[in-house]
Parts: structure tokens; sequence; C-alpha cells
């Protein structure tokens, strides 16, 4: 714990009106703890995130999208840049999470693309990466995920990467109650680790934040986070009950 901070970082995914952000918010502001030993980011739909960002102004609490375009500006209909992000305040975004590879098609390429697009702007990207059942059945879920961060992270600098948070998200573990066990999750993402240090040096790999995500409650948090290797979470479910997730911090902090 010593080189990196720990975040907690929730994703609420497709949830919550602006008027029930609101209210989250207002919660969350008045029970944060004093001490500041974590992070905390909350990642909104977009909609959500002026009301996210107007009641957790003076607060702890950072806020991030879910998700944003490659390109600075043009004729995309319907999509959100980077820099209409950052102008927000948005100061994190989730990017290559496995609902947008699995439902929306985000190819490695995408990903590479819109993490370069991420730190151009100014913004925190946290890069999920995760193999599924079959892939950790077949015993290759170190391979996969060297491939999806050395793919992810191509041509991003030593400099850029200080800026990076990384997710580990198993998604046979993702909103399924099955959480990866303290072990699974710690040795996947000391895996993690040991590709940034191949990749940036050994500096750069234990300054990075590598969060696991997938299932992760006010229960089993406490476990996870003792890992050597696990420096946050990214939680959906129990990110969504501001108690759950205030439990969460409390572990944390
Ligand atoms: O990005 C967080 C996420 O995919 C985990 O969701 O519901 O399993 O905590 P959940």
């Amino acid at each position: 714990r010593k080189y990196r901070k720990t975040i907690i970082a929730g994703n609420w995914k497709m949830h919550k009106t602006a008027t029930e952000t609101k209210r989250f918010a207002e919660r969350l502001k008045g029970a944060l703890p004093r001490s500041k030993r974590c992070s905390i980011v909350l990642c909104v739909p977009y909609v959500d995130i002026p009301a996210a960002v107007k009641l957790l102004k003076d607060s702890r609490v950072a806020v991030g999208a879910q998700n944003l375009h490659w390109e600075a500006s043009g004729p995309f209909t319907g999509e959100i840049s980077a820099a209409m992000l950052a102008d927000l305040d948005v100061k994190y975004v989730i990017i290559g999470h496995s609902e947008r590879r699995a439902h929306f098609g985000e190819s490695d390429l995408i990903i590479n693309k819109k993490i370069h697009a991420a730190l151009a702007a100014g913004l925190r990207p946290i890069l999920c990466v995760g193999e599924d059942l079959a892939q950790r059945q077949l015993g290759v879920t170190l391979e996969f995920i060297t491939y999806q961060l050395k793919a992810a992270l191509a041509g991003v600098s030593p400099e850029a990467m200080r800026r990076v948070v990384i997710a580990y998200e198993p998604i046979w573990a993702i909103g399924t109650g099955n959480t990866a066990t303290p072990e699974q999750a710690g040795e996947v993402c000391a895996a993690i680790r040991g590709v940034l240090r191949k990749l940036y040096g050994a500096r750069i790999a234990r300054s990075t934040t590598i969060q696991y995500g997938g299932s992760m409650n006010e229960t089993n948090a406490e476990a996870l986070l003792h890992q050597e290797d696990v420096d946050g979470g990214l939680i959906g479910t129990a990110a969504l009950d501001p108690e759950k997730f205030l439990q969460i911090i409390q572990t944390a902090n």
C-alpha cells in the first residue's frame, strides 16, 4: 500500500435517474469518513453527471463517466467526447468494460483509441480487463489478460501511464454474486502488475492502482482488499445502495 493509492469506485451502469443521483449523493456526502486513505470515485450515466458533480463538488468523491467516444469531435450522432466530460469536471472514465466489449462490439483497437482520447483530455481511464469462464477453465486467463493489457495500452507513454487505473473484472464474477476468491483476485492482480513491470518498469508497476471488480460487496471487500496487489474495487450492484457503498469505503479507509 506504500506506493499506490487505493481507489474505491462505483459503476452504476444503466441505473438511477438524475433525481435519484441527487438523493444518493446527498446521503453519501453526509456520511463519508473523515480520514482520506482511499480515493472515492462514482461513475454515473452521462445524464447524471451534472447533478453528481454539483452535489459532490466540495467532497472527496470524484465523478467518473462509463464511456466516451474516441474522436475529439465530429459526425457521431449520440456520442460524447472526452473534452465534453472534462469540461463538466469529470475526472475518471471507465474504458473497456466487458459489457461494452460484449454488447457494443468494442474491439481492442477501439479500446486503445479510447484510452488515448481520455488521456489526451486529462481524464484518468479505468481500464477493465478480465477473462470469461471458458478461458479460466481452459487455463488461459493470464495469457488473455496480458494480451488485453498490451493491446489497450499500445502507444501509452510511461508519463501518461501514471494516470491509468486498471480494473481486473473476471466476467464470470460480474453481477453473478459469484465473487473471485481473494486468492484468485490477488493472483491475477499480481500478474497484471508483472505485465506492467515488463511494459513500463518496476516504478510505474508498483505505483499503478489495480482494482478488483465482480460482485464485490460490503461483506467480501475486506478480504479482497487485504490482498497485496488488490488496490481497490470497481463496484456495480453494491454501489447502488449508499449504505453498502459507504461500508466498502469504510473498509478501505
Ligand atoms: O464495473 C463493475 C462491475 O462490472 C461489477 O459489477 O454488480 O458484480 O459488482 P457487480
